[in-house]
C-alpha cells in the first residue's frame, strides 16, 4: 500500500508516533516532488532564479542539522550537475566568520521549517551585502522562504517529529531537481543524460521494499545497539555525508553517542575508541571508495567491532547484512538513510524515550 500525503494532516492516523508515519510517508513524497516539479521533460522552476544560478561563479548552501546534512549531499549533485563548484556551511559559523567569497556569490538556504534563527541571521547579512538568495524549505511563507530572493518548497507534508527524516530526503531530491535545470540551462552533458524522474520513481519503490521490512531494523537495532554507549557510522565520499546524517539520528533520539566518520581518516586516531562489540555501521554506495571502506572495516573488525554493512546492490558482497536497491550514486543517501532512520527509531523505542520529542530538543531552534 502507499501512504496518502495529504498537506494537511497533522494527525498519527494509524501510527504510535509521527517519526514513524513520516519515515513511511517517503516513497509518496518523491512521487509529489516528482509530478511538482516535472511536467513531461520541462523541469517547473522560476526561470530568473534559473538564469541567477546559473550565472554563479559558486554556490554557498547555507544550512543546519540535518538540513546541512542534506547540503552535504547537495554539493556533489550541484557539482556535478550544474557544473558549478559549492561550499557547504555550517549556518552557526558562515554569519560571523564569513570566508572570502567569490566574486559572483549565490546562497542557497536549507531548512524545513525556515524558521532556524542560525540560518536567518545569514541571510540577513546575505540580504545586506546584495547577494542573491534561495531557500528550500517546508513551510510555505516561512521567514527564510520571505526572506530569501526565492524559494522551492520540499511538499514533504508536515513533519512534526523533531528527528527530520522526509524532509532530508526530499531536500536531496528538489536540490536533484534544481540542479539538473541548472545544468540543462547551462548545456551540461550529465544533466540532460540524468533522467531524475525515473531516479525518484526508482527511489520511492526502493524506500518502500525497506520500510516493508521494519522488522529487520528492529532485530538489528536490538542485536547491534541494547545496552550500548557508542556506536560509528563510516563512510566514504557521499557515504560519508550519509554518515554523519544517520549518526545525528541515532543520537539525538536514542541518546547513544554516535559519530558518523570518514572511513579512511579513523586509523589517524578515533579507531582507538574501538574495542570488543563497539557497533560499527558501515556505508557502501560510493564506489570510488567501495575497497577502501572494506578494508577500513577489516582493520575494525580486527579490534572487535561489531559491524554491519549496509551496501548499494551495485557493490554488495557476500555478507552484507543490508543490501539496498540500487539507485544513482550522487542521490543514493535518499534510499540508504532510510536503515538509518530505523536503526534509530527502534533504539529509542527501545530505551523508552520519547520518540517524537526528545529531550532537550526542540523542532524548530529559533534562537542562536
Ligand atoms: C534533525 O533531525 C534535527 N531536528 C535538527 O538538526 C534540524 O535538522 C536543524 O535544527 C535544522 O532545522 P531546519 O531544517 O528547520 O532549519
Amino acid at each position: 500500500y502507499t501512504v496518502k500525503l495529504d498537506a494537511s494532516d497533522i494527525s498519527k492516523g494509524t501510527y504510535d508516533t509521527f517519526m514513524l508515519k513520516e519515515i513511511d510517508e517517503q516513497p509518496a513524497v518523491m512521487r509529489k516532488i516528482s509530478s511538482h516539479y516535472f511536467d513531461g521533460k520541462k523541469i517547473n522552476v522560476d526561470q530568473k532564479m534559473l538564469e541567477d544560478v546559473a550565472s554563479a561563479d559558486r554556490l554557498y548552501i547555507v544550512a543546519a542539522g540535518t538540513s546541512y546534512h542534506a547540503a552535504l549531499v547537495g554539493k556533489d549533485i550541484f557539482e556535478n550537475l550544474a557544473d558549478v563548484p559549492v561550499d557547504v556551511e555550517l549556518a552557526s559559523e558562515f554569519g560571523y566568520h564569513m570566508p572570502k567569497l567569490s566574486k559572483k556569490p549565490f546562497f542557497i538556504f536549507l531548512s524545513q521549517s525556515g524558521e532556524t534563527a542560525d540560518s536567518r541571521q545569514v541571510l540577513v547579512k546575505v540580504n545586506e551585502l546584495g547577494y542573491h538568495s534561495l531557500t528550500m524549505t517546508n513551510v510555505a511563507n516561512s521567514t527564510l522562504s520571505r526572506e530569501a530572493t526565492y524559494t522551492m518548497e520540499l511538499l514533504a507534508g508536515p513533519e512534526i517529529a523533531v528527528a527530520s527524516t522526509k524532509a532530508y530526503t526530499a531536500n536531496i531530491a528538489v536540490e536533484a531537481v534544481l540542479a539538473k535545470a541548472v545544468g540543462e540551462f547551462k548545456g551540461v552533458k550529465a544533466a540532460q543524460e540524468l533522467d531524475l524522474q525515473e531516479q525518484l520513481a526508482l527511489a520511492a519503490n526502493a524506500i518502500q521494499t525497506i520500510v516493508d521490512e521494519k522488522g529487520k531494523f528492529k532485530e538489528i537495532a536490538d542485536d547491534y545497539l541494547t545496552g550500548k554507549k557508542d556506536a560509528f557510522y563510516i563512510g566514504r565520499g557521499i557515504d560519508y555525508a550519509l554518515s554523519l546524517e544517520a549518526a545525528l539520528k541515532l543520537k539525538e533520539i536514542s541518546y547513544i553517542h554516535s559519530e558518523g566518520f570518514a572511513a579512511g581518516e579513523l586509523k589517524h586516531g578515533t579507531i582507538s575508541l574501538i574495542e570488543k562489540d563497539t557497533p560499527v555501521f558501515a556505508y557502501i554506495n560510493d564506489g570510488v571508495g567501495a575497497a577502501h571502506t572494506r578494508g577500513n572495516i577489516q582493520e575494525v573488525v580486527a579490534r572487535g567491532a561489531h559491524v554491519l554493512v549496509i551496501s548499494n546492490k551495485k557493490y554488495a558482497e557476500k555478507g552484507d547484512q543490508v543490501v539496498v536497491p540500487e539507485i544513482d550514486e550522487m542521490i543514493s543517501p535518499i534510499v540508504s538513510v532510510v536503515p538509518a532512520q530505523l536503526i534509530a527509531y527502534y533504539a529509542s523505542l527501545a530505551r523508552g524515550n520519547n520518540v517524537d520529542q526528545p529531550r532537550n530538543l526542540a523542532k524548530s531552534v529559533t534562537v542562536e
